[in-house]
Parts: structure tokens; sequence; C-alpha cells
């Protein structure tokens, strides 16, 4: 294997340290603890995974956590109201309502409810458009982690060709403009993108964000590119991205392996969004 790993698991490892032992001064000063609701709506079994992983990591860094666990048949009308009383709550500093939701619950209201300032996923309309203009943000967790760990790696990202594959609103759109903003030159492609190989092949990062497993392959991928794979599809053989990984490992300089990559970063950066969050009380 050519590449060299950008190991998430060890670079979220330190955030999380590094929460923690903000959060322990901040108890020792007696000021006020970050406080985390997530609330998750039904039965979805991927969504009570991650939000199991969520609030372990939200007691292990000493937060208070606030699990609000509702029934599939919630109406959008009782979600708003919850999202009301933790809009009010001076105890709770982020909001985090876990995605899918149900059918009769309109997504966009929900999002669009919470109070910007308590949006620590960074999907409120406010926080994108902010984070569009480079004006101060919530970032979503994702894509900040993913700047994050490039960062980590000293990954040089000043005037390289970045391709990320996938348009959507938690992902793709962000980190095309996280990228943009450190004056990247961005290419966003989709399932629409005639001849995706040929422009794939231009990057010099590739973010792949589509949902797909391994679709990826070495021969789309230009000699020395760092990968960043957001993929996490589940088969039969277990967890795998975007990416092949095997394949693409072969060619590429940087590539971030699934699991063990940008997955463990994602929850991290939802704990320094909550903390960030909570220091402006
Ligand atoms: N569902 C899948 N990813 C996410 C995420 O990052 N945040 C929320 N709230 N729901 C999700």
């Amino acid at each position: 294997m050519k590449a060299h790993i950008l190991d998430g698991k060890k670079v979220a490892a330190d955030v999380v340290a590094s929460i923690k032992k903000e959060v322990e001064e901040i108890k020792a000063q007696g000021k006020h603890v970050p406080g985390l609701a997530v609330v998750l709506v039904g039965e979805n079994p991927a969504s009570k995974v991650y939000v199991g992983q969520k609030e372990k990591k939200c007691k292990e860094v000493g937060f208070n956590s606030f699990l609000h666990k509702l029934p599939a048949s919630t109406t959008e009308e009782e979600l708003l109201k919850l999202i009301d009383t933790l809009n009010n709550d001076r105890a709770i500093d982020g909001i985090l309502v876990q995605l899918p939701l149900p059918e009769q619950i309109n997504t966009d209201k929900v999002l669009m409810a919470i109070a910007p300032s308590k949006d620590v996923d960074g999907f409120h309309p406010v926080n994108m458009g902010n984070l569009v203009t480079g004006l101060p943000a919530v970032h979503p967790c994702t894509p900040k982690g993913i700047m994050y760990i490039l960062d980590a790696y000293n990954i040089d990202i000043e005037g390289k060709h970045a391709v990320v594959v996938g348009r959507s609103n938690i992902v793709g759109k962000p980190i095309a403009h996280l990228l943009l903003d450190r004056n990247a030159t961005v290419t966003i492609c989709h399932s629409r993108t005639k001849d995706l190989a040929a422009i794939v092949r231009q990057a010099d990062i590739v973010v792949a964000a589509v949902g797909r497993p391994r679709m990826i392959t070495a021969s789309m991928v230009k000699e020395g590119a760092v990968v960043i794979d957001v993929g996490i599809n589940r088969l039969e053989d277990g967890l795998v991205g975007d990416v092949d990984f095997e394949g693409v490992a072969e060619v590429a300089s940087w590539i971030t392996p699934v699991p063990g990559g940008v997955g463990p970063l994602t929850i991290a950066m939802l704990l320094q969004n909550a903390l960030e969050a909570g220091l402006k009380k």
C-alpha cells in the first residue's frame, strides 16, 4: 500500500480528550456546563446507533446530556413544541434532531425551528448562509471534521483542485464551500454528472459523499491525490465506504479508512460545536 492513513480515530480521540479537559476546568471554576439535547423520533436502526454513540461521547466528556426518545407516531406539532421548550431552556446549549424524521413531519420546518445559536448540526439556513458568505457560523459536523483532519495532517488546500462527489446539504454543499474558503478550486459532481471518472481524475483532493459502496475506484484517482471517504455503507461483509480502499490506497498519497476515518471526527466536532455554544453563555 502506498497511501498514508488519515487516522480519524486518533485525531478524534485527541479532540475528545481536550474537550474533556476543558469541561473539567469549567466544572472546577463552577461555570456553566455545556448541555446537549438529542432528539430521536421513531425506530430507525442506524439512527439509534448514531444517537447512542453521541450520548456516550457526551457523557464521556462531562457534558449534561438530555435524550428525548419520541415514538414514530409523533406529530409535527408535538416535535415543534419540544423544540420550542429546548430553545428556551438555559441548561441546553445544543439541540440535535436526528435525521431522517418520519414522513408525517416536515424536516425543513423542524430544522428551521431550532434556534441558530443552538443548532449544533449547523443545518439551519442562517448557519448555512453564514457559512457560504464566510460569516461566523456553526459548521456542520462532518464537513468541519474533514477540514480538521486535513489540517491535522498539514495537507495543503490552497490552489488545489478539490472534487466533491455528492451535493447533499449535510456534506457535499458545505464541504465545497469550506474548501473554497481555503482557496481550493472546487468542482461538485453528482448523479447527473457526465464522465465522472474524468473529472475525479483531475482532483488533488477527492471528497466522496454519495452513499454508494466502493464507487470511487483506483482508475478514477490521480497518482498522489488525497482521498476523503465520507461513505458509511452497511454491506454483508461489514462497513464499507464510497471508496474502493484496497485499490485506491495504491495510487493515493493520503486516504481515510472506513471505519476509523471521517466518522469519529463527526462526533468529535458535534462535541466541539456544543462546547463552543456553551462557552458563549
Ligand atoms: N443523520 C445522518 N447524519 C446526521 C447528522 O449529522 N445529524 C443529524 N441530526 N442527523 C443525521
